[in-house]
């Protein structure tokens, strides 16, 4: 054994050559490390003799795994190798951080484990191989972590996924050194998780009838396929699932969500539900279902409590995440059990009676010292200080949790839903509405919003994956890749890098993805059109974004753009009514998708306006002028209520011309205003109707934008009040009866 090694080592010295040229490379890594100092030269030997040695061996066995995989390369194990991975007391290396020295060697040393599983990740990508050679650059990097969580959720209800596959998606985690897995285990669409004291989550809450909804949104509905579909893992296999994580230094943080997005569990167990409030099914649709616990009945308690002791004994994490999110509270104000219940604990309304079930919940979670995470409605109400929050309605959740002192993982869902399409390809699986690499990779992590004195309380960044419209885990890899290296970057390095250096860094990588057999998604050709407007000087400045470096072509006209268009160069300010149209062209000529923005400095534009009914804080249009900037696009969101405004032109001005529009997409749950009416006032008390409409609702699965003109006889006035009433509910003719509906309001014209 020592001959050979002797031996080897010989030839080892024999057949490193050491180049020392000066000048700095491009290192291909993601996440980029916080520290690199280049020697020049590479470190450079024959594959073949090339060992290695680790002071822990699960870090060999993986580094192997991944090597072959992209490379079809396998190190040998040496008792001192070529490479070296070892565990040492040095307080100059951060947690999870580590040090890695190229020089005659590799030198990759940590103070833990997971230290030397992450200076893995990053030799793998330094290491090149060539004609039998392999080839690393000098170079010393001190590496650490910019958030202790660097979050990917998986929903498993909505579609199930493998015990393989979820092994793969932490393996996809591990290779981006993220380390916490947020895993979505039950819903209203399917309980995938192993209770024994209560079999029938599984034995009936993990079936539903048909697959349901399918990889492309439009088409996902009502779709039927009479097997039954769907799957649970036993607490074996979680067992091993968290084995396999920790090894891969992963934590995971199983969510149960309560007191909504229930009906698995309750078509289970009705006895949970309120008395009365009718039947519930296991879901095959997208949206939130009726069922939510009753909070009245004590049961419910014990019920969920059991859940979550056992549950508590399969992750051994901190967090627990208990949901929290859109629930449904109707069948609470009909129920005797809860109305007693908020009479007792002095809960003046269902909200209030969320609260106390959340804090009911927390308590018990805190006294078996773990501590309770859940979606940003859990504020509502207030909470327990150890409670963290996941910021998901935009970064309003995040900012008012860190003000309050809870500690904040910013998971907002634009861009940081990777359920949502990463380019316009009619192929792309996935939930509509565009998050490209580019708004991922440049989206500001930490609100600005937030007190610099309470920043620290983001806690991370994550990136979600809800499976409705994702059956496959083709379709996951898809809308994974190449997104993942994006939130990694942001997750991990302390510094944001220029975007094209990332882009060049992407591209490199793509490559390695797809010799593995991935099939990433394709980088979108959509140019982004900003606008930011100049309210005092009836102007806006305009930019165009793209991912990709191609040309970009534009019109103001509205006539598509060819490559005789003009050609852009840079921001520039518009001062005239224009309809925007840009794109880039691909290397054969052709264009994916042309982008428009039609931008009108109407008498509107720039004031200030009221709405009766707040609108949904992720669907605030922008801002607080949303409906008044002076550009085309949908915006403000408001869930079954009225979208009631009073826009204040200042003073007195003449009118004679008022435009709302509003988005029809009926099987997104989003409908057009049932009526719409608009009044003027002088003092912005008493109102004169100018004009009215009434289009009522029609059975249709549209996806369009409505508007309602009106020209009436100039009439002086300093208010002018749009009055677009919800339907309300779904109505009887859609997939979602009962369901609250959306009403959502793009600009309103006045002239
Ligand atoms: C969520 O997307 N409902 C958390
Ligand atoms: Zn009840």
């Amino acid at each position: 054994m020592r001959v050979k090694l002797l031996i080897a080592v010989f030839i080892a010295i024999l057949a490193i050559s050491c180049s020392n040229n000066n000048e700095e490379v491009m290192l291909n890594l993601i996440p980029y490390p916080a520290e690199v100092q280049q020697q020049g030269g590479h470190f450079e030997t024959e594959a073949e003799i090339l060992s290695v040695s680790s002071d822990d061996a699960f870090i060999i066995q993986l580094l192997n795994k991944q090597l072959s995989r992209e490379k079809g390369l396998e190190l040998p194990i040496a008792e001192e190798g070529m490479i070296r991975f070892k565990l040492v007391q040095d307080n100059t290396i951060p947690t999870e951080g580590y040090r890695l020295t190229v020089d005659k060697g590799v030198l990759i040393e940590a103070t833990e484990k997971s230290g030397l599983l992450y200076g893995a990740q990053t030799l793998r990508q330094l290491l090149t191989l060539n004609n039998g050679k392999v080839s690393i650059p000098k170079l010393t990097i001190t590496d650490y972590p910019r958030f202790a969580w660097r979050g990917m959720h998986f929903d498993v209800s909505r579609h199930f996924f493998s015990v393989e596959e979820i092994k793969q998606f932490l393996d996809y985690m591990a290779m981006n050194k993220l380390n916490t897995f947020h895993w979505h285990l039950v819903d209203d669409q399917g309980w995938r998780l192993e209770i024994k004291k209560y079999p029938k989550l599984t034995e009936i809450g993990a079936w539903r009838k048909n697959v349901g909804f399918t990889a492309n949104q439009e088409k996902g509905l009502n779709t039927k396929n009479t097997e039954s579909y769907g799957g649970y893992y036993t607490q074996t296999e979680v067992r091993e699932i968290v084995a396999y994580a920790s090894e891969r230094n992963i934590t995971i943080v199983p969510e149960i969500e309560l007191p909504g997005h229930s009906a698995a569990a309750l078509v289970a167990y009705p006895e949970y539900y309120c008395d009365n409030a009718g039947e519930l099914e296991i879901w095959e649709q997208a949206g939130v279902s009726a069922g939510v616990y009753c909070a009245g009945k004590e049961s419910t308690f014990q019920f969920l409590e059991d859940v979550l002791t056992e549950t508590m004994e399969l992750f051994p994490g901190e967090f627990i995440h208990i949901g929290g999110d859109e629930t449904p509270k109707d069948t609470w104000l009909a129920c005797p059990d809860c109305r007693k219940r908020m009479k007792e604990e002095g809960a003046h309304d269902e909200h209030e009676l969320q609260s106390y079930f959340v804090h009911r919940i927390e308590k018990f979670l805190n006294k078996h010292n773990r501590r309770l995470i859940g979606w940003d409605e859990i504020l509502d109400g207030g909470l327990a200080q150890s409670a963290a929050v996941m910021s998901w309605r935009g970064v309003a959740g995040g900012v008012k949790a860190a003000e309050a002192g809870h500690d904040v993982v910013m998971t907002p869902m634009f861009p940081y839903y990777f359920n949502h399409t990463q380019n316009h390809l009619s192929t792309s699986p996935g939930h509509p509405g565009i998050s490209t690499l580019r708004d991922v990779y440049t989206f500001p992590s930490i609100p600005t919003d937030i007190s610099p004195d309470k920043r620290h309380h983001v806690i991370g960044v994550q990136a979600n994956m809800w499976s409705e419209y994702m059956p496959k885990f083709k379709h996951i890899e898809y809308n994974l890749f190449p997104r993942v290296f994006a939130i990694a970057e942001v997750a991990w390095s302390p510094a944001i890098r220029e975007w094209d250096d990332f882009y060049a860094r992407v591209n490199k990588a793509i490559p390695t993805l797809e010799k593995q057999g991935i099939q990433p998604g394709d980088i979108s050709y959509h140019v982004r059109i900003n606008v930011e407007p100049d309210y005092e000087n009836k102007s806006a400045t305009l930019e165009f974004v793209s991912e990709r470096p191609n040309t970009i072509y534009y019109t103001k006209d509205g006539s598509k753009p060819t490559k005789q268009s003009t050609v852009y160069t840079g921001s520039f300010v518009l001062a005239e009514d224009a309809h925007i149209k840009a794109c880039q062209f691909k290397e054969d000529g052709s264009t994916t998708f042309v982008s428009e923005k039609e931008i009108i400095f109407h008498k509107a534009f720039g004031k200030p306006y009221q709405l009766k009914y707040a609108h949904a804080p992720q669907y605030d249009g922008g801002g607080k002028y949303g409906l008044t900037n002076g550009f085309l696009g949908v915006e403000v969101g408001v869930e079954e209520k009225p979208i009631d405004l009073i826009i204040d032109m200042g003073e007195a001005t003449e009118i004679s011309h008022i435009n709302s529009r509003y988005k029809n997409a009926p099987l997104s749950w989003v409908f057009g205003p049932k009526k719409v009416r608009y009044e003027v006032s002088a003092d912005g008390k008493s109102f004169n109707e100018v004009a009215s409409f009434e289009p009522g609702i029609t059975e249709s699965d549209v996806n369009e934008i409505v508007q309602y003109p009106a020209e009436f006889e100039p009439v002086k006035a300093r208010y002018v009040r749009i009055v677009a009433e919800n339907v309300g509910l779904c109505p009887a003719w859609h997939p979602a009866a009962g369901g609250k509906a959306w009403l959502f309001s793009d600009e309103v014209i006045v002239k």
